[in-house]
């Protein structure tokens, strides 16, 4: 099953189980009080603080002090290797920052709303997450009126979950209320007159103006169908700020869902207060999607052949040629090989977000026996604790986002939603590590390593993972999916530049004792092969929307978006 948010501020109140309701609606009473008298938070003085607090920690400081620099021993850095594995030392350097650089831009337009906006959701929980931002973005633009969208009860996930049942709703309403009006249920007398349609892929903010403004004028309430990625990548800078106000800060999951994702988190760091946290995804939809092999013979390529026939309009593919792509999920032993490599100790903890592993606990043996700490929601989780989610696909992914999002290290085997946004999210609160496995190098490196001594493959590995660690700058501005990389909502401090040289020079120190031919990669310039994955992309986590990426491709972000008709699927009266 697919996984997924929460703000940091106001959690604590959710740490007694028994509270959740009389916090709830002290959560709503506060927020009616922010309403109004004005922002409740400062959205990035509220994030300022444990920043600057780790930046006044003498450990840091001595790291990034020039003279200690210098001094860098082999041994020193070996070690500094295998704690620098669990945080990036450029992280306190960089902060999430959301809040509109022209204060006009909140204000709400004192033009009468020009209608209301209904949308539909489609796909899982984080595909319909990236639904619900860009539909209050698209709000904005439009001055309308949002009714709280309505979820995908029909996707590959089957979740009949609405919005409240997963997602804060008061919380969501009044934390953008200052940025469009929200409200739960359209006003009776137009529940007749609902006209519904649907927009191209990645639509600028002028087609919505030109295309849909005048149908909602004239119409009052339109409904845009499968509202997932229609807005466009790239947006002005208060646009994405908006977006980001949106992700990571109104949209917080229900009391009770938080709640138990928060209890497993707990659970993890009692051990040894850290823990590693792995978005598997090694599930037989997303095999059978790459065309990838793992080796398993006959049966696989018939188990996974059968799975493929789901997408009818999936091309052949060739198994060796999408590894060379890095097209394919690492396998769970690949994971662990990597892990190790990297310098994580086999005593680490391990948390496991996935469905169902193809293959089951003998795919998953080599991982456990390298890494024995290991657990999921299912391991850590008393009797019956989970039984309130586990009819519903989308609220036991949102666990597993919370306890992945808490992770100090997140490692993503895929290129879906969730590893996607998540990745995103940790960037924006504190550049917290995040290792996406460079697949295309890896998958050769990993047919090559029978050849290789430990270290000398350990050396290698860890060069090409240069780029893909979650330090900070490693993917340019506006490159990838802004939910990835949400550049313009980073902000960094004031004396970045001095102390990213002196790390650059640690770098290359390091490089220069470790006796390897190669050019060392720069880790702040970024990865030369890393894809721009815009619209060659399909999502993995869901299948209505692998079926549509298939069919209408070209209505990518430079094509349909600017040119194309609204296409009328359906102009039925409600
Ligand atoms: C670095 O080494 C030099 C000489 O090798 C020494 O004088 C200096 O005190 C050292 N600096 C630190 C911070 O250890
Ligand atoms: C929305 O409201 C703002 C502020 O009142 C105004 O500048 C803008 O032109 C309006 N846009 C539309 C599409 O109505
Ligand atoms: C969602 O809302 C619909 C309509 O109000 C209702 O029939 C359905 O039972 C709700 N789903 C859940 C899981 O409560
Ligand atoms: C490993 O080395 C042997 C002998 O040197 C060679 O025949 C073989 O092709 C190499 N295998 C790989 C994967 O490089
Ligand atoms: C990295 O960036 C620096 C300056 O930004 C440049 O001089 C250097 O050549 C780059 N290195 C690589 C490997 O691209
Ligand atoms: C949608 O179809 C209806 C009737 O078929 C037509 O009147 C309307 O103009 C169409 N809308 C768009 C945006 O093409």
């Amino acid at each position: 099953m697919p996984r997924r948010a929460r703000v940091h501020k106001v959690r604590a109140i959710f740490a007694a189980p028994a509270l959740p309701l009389l916090c709830g609606s002290m959560l709503a009473l506060l927020a009616l009080v922010a309403l109004v008298s004005g922002p409740l938070l400062d959205l990035d003085s509220a994030y300022h603080s444990p920043v600057a607090h780790m930046l006044e920690s003498p450990s840091v400081l001595s790291i990034l002090s020039p003279s200690h620099a210098r001094n860098v021993t082999r041994v020193y850095s070996k070690r500094a290797t295998a704690e620098a594995v669990w945080a990036s030392k450029l992280a306190p350097y960089f902060y999430g920052c959301s809040s509109p650089k022209s204060q006009s831009s909140r204000q709400l337009s004192k033009v009468q709303s020009n209608g209301y906006l209904l949308i539909q959701t489609s796909g899982g929980l984080n595909q319909q997450r990236t639904g619900i931002i860009d539909a209050v973005v698209v709000a904005r633009i439009l001055n309308v009126t949002l009714v709280v969208p309505q979820l995908d009860h029909k996707s590959f996930w089957k979740d009949s979950s609405n919005f409240s049942d997963i997602f804060y709703e008061d919380w969501f309403i009044n934390t953008l209320a200052q940025d469009v009006k929200i409200i739960k249920e359209l006003p009776p007398k137009f529940n007749n007159k609902v006209y519904s349609m649907r927009v191209p892929r990645r639509c600028k903010p002028e087609y919505f103006l030109s295309k849909i403004l005048p149908i909602l004028r004239k119409k009052k309430a339109v409904r845009l169908g499968k509202f997932d990625y229609r807005l466009s990548n790239r947006l002005e800078e208060d646009l994405q700020k908006l977006r980001c106000r949106v992700n990571y800060h109104a949209l917080r999951f229900t009391p009770d869902v938080e709640t138990m994702g928060q209890r497993l988190v707990e659970r993890l760091r009692q051990n040894s207060g850290r823990y590693i946290a792995l978005h598997l995804r090694f599930e037989p939809d997303m095999l059978a999607f790459s065309g990838c092999y793992y080796g398993g013979g006959e049966r696989e390529i018939r188990e996974l052949g059968m799975m493929r026939k789901r997408w009818k309009t999936l091309h052949k593919r060739n198994p060796d040629k999408e590894r060379r792509n890095g097209k394919c999920p690492l396998t769970p032993e690949e994971v662990g090989v990597m892990l190790k490599a990297l310098g994580f100790q086999s005593d680490s903890h391990l948390y496991v977000a996935s469905g169902d592993v193809y293959g089951g606990d003998s795919t998953l043996a080599p991982l456990k026996k390298m890494f024995p700490n290991y657990d999921t929601k299912e391991t850590l989780a008393l009797d019956g604790e989970l039984e309130p989610f586990t009819q519903y696909s989308s609220r036991m992914a949102a666990i597993d986002y919370i306890v992945c999002d808490e992770s100090n290290v997140f490692i993503t085997n895929n290129n879906g939603n969730m590893a996607r946004i998540l990745a995103g999210r940790r960037r924006y609160f504190g550049h917290k590590r995040t290792v996406r496995p460079n697949s295309k190098r890896l998958g050769s490196l990993f047919l090559a390593k029978p050849n290789m001594t430990w270290n000398m493959f350990a050396l290698k590995l860890r060069k090409v993972q240069r780029g893909f660690m979650g330090e900070p700058k490693e993917m340019r501005p506006g490159r990838g999916q802004f939910f990835e990389n949400p550049s313009a909502c980073i902000c960094e401090k004031s004396n970045v530049k001095e102390n990213i040289k002196v790390l650059q020079q640690q770098e290359d120190m390091l490089d220069d004792h470790e006796e390897d031919g190669e050019q060392p990669l720069s880790f702040l310039n970024g990865s030369e092969d890393e894809d721009d994955d815009l619209d060659v992309d399909p999502d993995l986590e869901d299948i209505t929307f692998m079926q549509e990426e298939d069919m209408d491709r070209e209505d990518d972000e430079l094509g349909v978006a600017d040119g194309g008709d609204a296409r009328n699927i359906t102009s039925q009266q409600e």
